[in-house]
């Protein structure tokens, strides 16, 4: 979930706040999602669950105490800027919490009690994923509201994050078919989000929010920073600048300016590193100006020969000449520094159906080394160390 402070663990996520209300065109208020306009009398509580979709369990805090075995550390699976997440076990029919092992498994996450925003966050992915359902967006089953606890459920996805299979070190590397199918469906599920009438964006696109089930299939996860887009003449929305520092899209991170192309961008980044398996961002290295991987890989992207030096090692080769070559040009549009030439997301999806289709995709580069020949600072044995180096804004 999209958060705002430093995260004491691997994986670590930074975000500061810049308050921004800058004037535009066609500007839209910065508006929170229904409930959050709405809680302020007698028992908040109340208000906010009476607003909640039905569709949603609402459980207790003992039931997933009882679920998690009292967040037994054992469950743990784990940890974001929102708070831990547990391994759950509750009834599929009832949804009573049933004994580990037994009934279905789901997702716990626990907010801390000290996270600064979760309550709004909370709120948020509450109230979209109450609301909008898709097989690329990941299920909310329910969630937990008493008292100072704030607890949300969901389905279990069992190979975790995209972040942990292009990162982690010792971790088996996803295929080349497998990148374009994970890509394919990101790609469908925003371009679900940006379709509707509200215009969702999704505002923190990154490798650890899209999640994988036992078949690698993707899912986008955490909605505590969606927020609708501009509708009728609107060009934008203006809103504070949050999210992660790397994904966020250079227009909206100078002005506050919100759109879905902002999602196209950050939909960009994912896939440069679903191709060159390098982080947005490195460590920072004392008196070393840093360089993102947009920033190194934009020369290559264009450039039909080169683009194989900056290829994932990892895929051993794996993968076809023209498959890289289409996958970095569609990156190319979306990393474009002007929104305006970025592709809307139903066209971006329709260019990766085009290329899983395309047998293209299976076919081994000629030149396979060459793509570990790429000198820079993006080298690809950092992961351990790097994992805490995608920072919020
Ligand atoms: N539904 C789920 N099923 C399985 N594992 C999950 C699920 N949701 C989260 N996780 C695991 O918990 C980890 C932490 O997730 P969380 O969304 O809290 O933080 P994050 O996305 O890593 O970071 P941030 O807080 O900056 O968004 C994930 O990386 C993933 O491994
Ligand atoms: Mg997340």
């Amino acid at each position: 979930m999209g958060n705002c402070f430093i995260k004491p663990v691997a994986n670590v996520s930074s975000t500061s706040l810049f308050g921004s209300n800058i004037s535009q065109s066609k500007p839209k208020q910065d508006s929170s999602p229904p409930t959050q306009r709405s809680s302020s009398q007698n028992s908040v509580s109340n208000v906010i669950e009476r607003s909640i979709s039905s569709s949603l369990k609402s459980f207790t805090f003992s039931e997933l105490k009882e679920a998690t075995k009292n967040f037994r550390r054992e469950n743990l699976i784990g940890e974001g800027g929102f708070g831990f997440v547990y391994k759950g076990w509750i009834d599929e029919n009832t949804l009573a919490p049933t004994k580990p092992g037994t009934g279905i498994v789901v997702a716990i996450k626990k907010l801390k009690p000290e996270s600064f925003q979760g309550h709004k966050e909370w709120l948020a992915e509450v109230n979209y994923l109450g609301q909008v359902h898709h097989e690329n967006l990941v299920k909310l089953i329910g969630y937990c509201l008493e008292g100072k606890n704030r607890l949300l459920v969901y389905e279990f996805m069992q190979k975790g994050s995209l972040e942990n299979h292009l990162f982690r070190k010792g971790v088996q590397p996803i295929p080349w078919i497998m990148r374009i199918n994970i890509a394919t469906a990101v790609a469908r599920g925003l371009a679900y989000l940006h379709s509707l009438d509200s215009n969702i964006i999704f505002r923190d696109l990154k490798a650890s929010n899209v999640l994988l089930d036992s078949d690698f299939n993707a899912k986008i996860s955490d909605f505590g920073l969606a927020r609708d887009g501009p509708t009728g003449d609107n060009t934008h929305v203006s809103t504070r600048i949050i999210g992660t520092h790397g994904y966020a899209a250079p227009e909206y991170v100078a002005t506050g300016h919100l759109t879905p192309r902002s999602d196209v961008y950050s939909f960009g980044v994912v896939l440069l590193e679903l191709l060159t398996g390098r982080r947005v961002v490195e460590e920072e290295k004392e008196g070393v100006p840093e360089e993102t991987l947009v920033d190194w890989a934009r020369p290559f992207l264009g450039d039909s020969r080169r683009i194989l030096r900056i290829m994932d090692t990892k895929l051993g080769g794996q993968y076809s000449r023209k498959g890289a070559q289409a996958a970095a040009a569609l990156a190319l549009q979306c990393l474009n520094a002007d929104p305006k030439y970025r592709p809307q997301m139903v066209n971006v999806l329709a260019a990766l159906e085009a290329l899983q289709s395309s047998n293209s995709i299976t076919r081994t580069p000629k030149r396979s080394t060459e793509s570990s020949s790429a000198s820079s600072k993006h080298s690809s044995n950092h992961s351990q160390k790097s994992f805490s180096s995608a920072e919020k804004l």
